[in-house]
């Protein structure tokens, strides 16, 4: 495998195992085969078993259905990593929705709030606490929690519940990341911005004023592709970043930089 630049990729992860949920789509299989080609044993934790297996199959590791909501199934996909490899070294903590009934909080209802915080944030949650335990007997862990820039940043254009979910897993990582440094877990909150996913471009082909309106914040004027952020993954992952800890991690191209943008 090469990098975004046609380099090869470094095997910063050899031996390593890596736990990824929503692995079978988007941000989540870019980073199980960028975790895969740099050494790692990979387990795809995902609700939809085609494209998890899918997923699992390409990257020579393990598909675990779970749905990430579930504290039983959270569990199962730790031990069952535990089981098969001998270690659980990496916590991709990163399925997550964004559905269309989620929108201004004047017009969303409580129970589309209920299911997005549920997928978001209280998945997050449940997945740091099957994962530290056995962080915390190898002395050794890396937590990826994936929040995003609307973490950081106001939108006119509110998905609230979406957002608030994503402020509190940027809270909750920060807060992991400090209680257990000294026990040598790394616990960071990735914040990409907009990323060039199939459900973005069927939603901006529809729509190209939508997607103008987004675009025109973006000093670098494109979206992310996926292999982009999986990049910011595996070096989180690595020993590469044994003194990023506690951040919120912003992968967005500078938008949460910008004042005015290029023309
Ligand atoms: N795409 C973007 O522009 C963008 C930007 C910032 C943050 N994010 C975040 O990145 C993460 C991945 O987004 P994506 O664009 O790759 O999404 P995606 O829809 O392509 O993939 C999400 C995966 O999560 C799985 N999933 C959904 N609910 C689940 C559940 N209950 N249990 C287990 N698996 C479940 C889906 O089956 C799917 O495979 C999400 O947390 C999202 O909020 C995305």
């Amino acid at each position: 495998m090469t990098d975004t630049s046609g380099q090869p990729v470094c095997r910063r992860l050899v031996g390593r195992t890596a736990v990824v949920t929503g692995a079978g789509s988007g941000i989540g299989l870019a980073a199980v085969r960028r975790l895969a080609a740099e050494g790692a044993h990979v387990v795809c934790g995902d609700v939809d078993a085609s494209s998890g297996k899918a997923a699992a199959d390409e990257a020579g590791g393990l598909f675990v259905q779970v749905d990430v909501t579930d504290p039983e199934q959270v569990e199962a996909l730790f031990r069952t990593a535990f089981e098969t490899y001998g270690s659980v070294d990496v916590a991709f903590n990163n399925a997550g929705i964004s559905p269309p009934d989620d929108d201004s909080i004047l017009d969303t209802g409580l129970e589309a709030w209920k299911r997005v915080q549920e997928v978001n944030l209280t998945s997050v949650f449940l997945c740091c606490k099957a994962a530290i335990p056995y962080m915390r007997r190898q002395g050794k862990g890396s937590i990826i929690n994936t929040a995003s820039f609307v973490a950081r940043m106001g939108a006119a254009t509110s998905q609230i519940s979406y957002t608030a979910s994503k402020g509190g897993v940027l809270a909750m990582s920060r807060e992991l990341g400090v209680q257990f440094a000294r026990e040598g877990i790394r616990v960071n909150a990735l914040c990409p911005g907009p990323v060039n996913t199939p459900l973005l471009r069927e939603l901006f082909a529809k729509d190209p004023e939508r997607a103008a309106r987004r675009l025109v914040h973006i000093p670098v004027g494109r979206f992310a592709e996926p292999e982009e952020i999986a990049a910011a993954v595996a070096f989180l992952a690595s020993d590469d970043s044994s003194f990023v800890n506690a951040t919120d991690f912003l992968v967005d191209g500078g938008i949460a930089g910008a004042y005015v943008t290029p023309l």
